[in-house]
């Protein structure tokens, strides 16, 4: 019998399951190996290989005679996605809505891993009120190339940023129950032939910029699922690939959930088997010829596969249901509340970075401003479905016009003007709408209503068509023709600014160089409007910080710059090892567009008196750094404060500097607070390639606290004995 506690008892328990949890916890997962045990012994083997394969586009067959239920997987990461039917077309169902939450990279800019959580919590909330018990969610590869399709769905180019938001999102929906089936492990950072491309990366690369997020959303979050990339490392497809599955993930990691492929992304039956692989998962039937259907089991019958090897997964899909379906500590779940939109309205507002405000037009002076008008396609555009991955279809989302009208709609005269078409569908390959040229008649319309408004504010940027799974883009253009657009309505109003939306870095130099005004957004869920409106009326003062690197060229991206993407002959070698996103470019001293972690506020910070709680350490010791933030300025606001490290004489090649804590605070006008952050000694250290161990070097190491990666405003120097 599993132990349970009612709800009602479970504060004034505290105590007693402090007291009683180790062993009430060993007592009850004891008692659900016997079970498991017990459940493999009355399987068949046909029943138990119907465990291991999909049987429906994001189902597995269960064993109804034992009253073991499928698994229920489901898309991830934007929220639920809506049903669909075989052919990925819709179910056209009126109960499959559900909230759209912004996009990966929105609450990467967020900086607030308990905003993760919360995105987690709720997501996890809808997914048992859809009956889903895994969501596939969350996406957190790399962002090495700025191009990369999928940048939108995944969190950041730095380890640390990726890592601190994995284990708190997957923490957030299994509090529900839920497993997270945490993806796409490893090394999936381009789309362009996902499928096919062979991955070189050095180990020390893989170990200290790829895995991490993984790692810790295993050790530290405890996910229960994973899903295999599409790709191939070192010669072997993610889905069969020994040294990932089995050696790091299930040997060192100590991975007690199920391995699941991407859809289709298995390739072999003995193999992958063998190799670490527990689910095939796909979209395309008879699912009774999937490698792990079958094959498998004539694989087993023929002595290639052993029982073993089929009962250890069997295991490990029964202990997921014993912490999800079959947990008796289940919620019912919740859908669409108002809780959810609050959540998805926190991240929003918080995501929102302040790129440029050189006249202080932000906030709006609301008072005085009789008339805007609103121009560009994005101002009207919907985000929660699009392009070639996975969608939600939102109960509502609030576009950035409506989210204006709604707050100043009673006191300011809005116009609207698309300005330019947005409209643009495209699979597989690259796309390069960049090169549609602006249409003339409605850059000219739109430019003709910015002279008769107070001021205009633009739209632009990308949408959930352009960027997309299963295709990168070509360049870092901007879409659409929204240059000509710019420069048009700039030029016709002076007062103009101009809010880029978009899920990956673009190439805004121009407008960096030509505009006053410039606030980035993201594909921000269904208060997208909301949030908008309230950070550019000074409601909310703006606090987002960049999760990436905006390069001022393409070609000084690592990748790029080393000719390095997307490979040759489906061969891909990671040549810029460690110095991925800012890592590179500080080391390398190029001055990028807008710097890793970059965001201004409607206030001022000034840091002071940066110090640490001893001056040398011991390997197992904590470095506590603090550092006092002042607000200095009219508006309360949050600042986050990052800490980088920085190792001068080295062993090996260092990174200029390394981001290793940072701590989102709010700060009122005029106050000033002590910021305190925590870095491990053990995570100064290299991945020591010989060795294969983690190695902490003796020395100096220089801290260095600021409000972006090159705006550093106090060092300190500790030594590591
Ligand atoms: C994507 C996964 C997704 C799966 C199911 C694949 O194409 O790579 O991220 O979870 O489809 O929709």
């Amino acid at each position: 019998m599993k132990l349970k506690f009612p709800h009602y008892f479970l504060c004034g328990a505290f105590i007693f399951t402090a007291f009683n949890s180790g062993h009430a916890q060993t007592k009850s997962s004891q008692q659900t190996e016997t079970k498991i045990a017990s459940i493999i012994k009355k399987l068949t083997l046909e029943e138990k290989i119907a465990l291991l394969h999909a049987d429906g586009i994001f189902s597995t067959a269960g064993v109804p005679r034992l009253g073991i239920p499928g698994l229920m997987t489901d898309d991830g990461p934007l929220g639920v996605r809506e049903d669909v039917l075989p052919g990925w077309g819709s179910a056209n169902l009126t109960t499959d809505s559900a909230t759209f939450f912004p996009n990966g990279s929105a609450l990467a800019a967020t900086w607030n891993p308990a905003l993760a959580y919360r995105f987690g919590h709720d997501m996890g909330e809808e997914a048992n009120a859809r009956k889903k018990s895994i969501m596939l969610a969350p996406a957190f590869n790399i962002a090495r190339t700025p191009l990369c399709g999928r940048t939108y769905e995944y969190y950041s180019e730095d380890p640390f940023l990726n890592a601190r938001l994995a284990v708190q999102s997957v923490k957030g929906i299994q509090s529900q129950h839920v497993a997270a089936c945490v993806k796409h492990y490893a090394v999936n950072n381009q789309e362009i032939e996902r499928g096919r491309v062979n991955v070189s990366v050095d180990e020390r690369a893989l170990r200290e910029i790829y895995l991490p997020a993984f790692k810790a959303s295993i050790t530290e979050g405890n996910a229960w699922t994973i899903m295999s990339a599409y790709n191939k490392l070192r010669g072997a497809y993610c889905s069969e690939n020994d040294y990932l599955l089995n050696k790091v993930l299930k040997g060192e990691w100590k991975f007690k959930g199920i391995v699941i492929s991407d859809w289709g992304g298995t390739h072999s039956t003995v193999n992958a088997a063998n190799n670490g692989l527990d689910v095939e998962m796909g979209s395309r039937p008879p699912y009774s010829s999937y490698y792990f259907a079958n094959p498998l089991l004539d694989s087993v019958k023929g002595g290639k596969v052993s029982m073993k090897v089929i009962d250890e997964k069997v295991k490990r899909i029964l202990w997921v249901m014993y912490q999800t379906t079959l947990s008796s500590n289940q919620p019912a779940g919740k859908i669409n509340t108002t809780e959810h939109s609050k959540t998805v309205y926190d991240i929003a507002s918080e995501s929102i970075v302040l790129l440029k405000n050189d006249k202080h037009l932000l906030p709006l002076n609301t008072s005085a401003i009789k008339s805007i008008a609103v121009i560009g396609d994005n101002a009207t555009h919907t985000f929660h479905l699009g392009g070639f991955g996975a969608g939600v279809k939102a109960r509502y989302e609030v576009t950035a016009l409506a989210g204006l009208q709604n707050r100043l709609g009673k006191t300011v005269d809005i116009k609207f003007s698309q300005g330019y078409s947005g409209l643009y569908r495209q699979r597989g390959g690259s796309v390069n709408p960049a090169t549609k040229p602006a249409d003339s008649a409605m850059v000219a319309k739109a430019a003709a209503l910015a002279k008769t408004t107070d001021m205009a504010i633009l739209f632009i940027g990308g949408n959930r068509d352009y960027e997309s799974e299963g295709s990168d883009r070509k360049d870092l253009s901007l879409p659409f023709g929204e240059q000509t657009l710019v420069d048009a309505v700039t030029t016709a109003n002076p007062n103009t600014i101009v809010v880029v939306v978009g899920g990956a870095p673009y190439d805004i130099s121009q407008i960096k160089k030509n505009n006053h005004t410039i606030v980035w957004s993201w594909y921000n869920g269904s208060e997208n409007g909301n949030a908008l409106a309230d950070v550019l009326t000074g409601k909310v003062n703006p606090s987002g910080k960049l999760p990436f690197t905006f390069p001022a060229d393409l070609k000084d991206s690592p990748a790029h710059a080393l000719n390095a993407y997307p490979g040759e002959k489906l061969e891909v070698d990671y040549k810029e090892g460690i110095l991925v996103g800012y890592r590179w470019f500080d080391t390398k001293k190029i001055e990028p567009l807008y710097c890793f972690g970059y965001g201004l506020s409607y206030t001022d910070y000034k840091y002071a008196g940066l110090h640490t709680n001893k001056t040398s350490y011991k390997p197992a010791d904590y470095i506590v750094a603090t550092v006092k933030v002042k607000n200095t300025g009219k508006y309360a606001g949050k600042e986050t404060v990052q800490l980088y490290i920085s190792k001068a004489n080295s062993a090996v090649e260092r990174a200029e500097k390394e981001l290793k804590a940072f701590k989102k605070v709010t700060v009122a006008a005029g106050e000033t607070v002590d910021v305190s952050l925590n870095i491990p000694v053990k995570d100064l250290a290299y991945y020591d390639v010989k060795t294969s161990k983690w190695i902490v070097e003796p020395g100096k190491y220089k801290l260095l606290a600021g409000t972006s990666s090159r705006d550093i405003k106090q060092t300190s120097v500790i030594t590591v004995n």
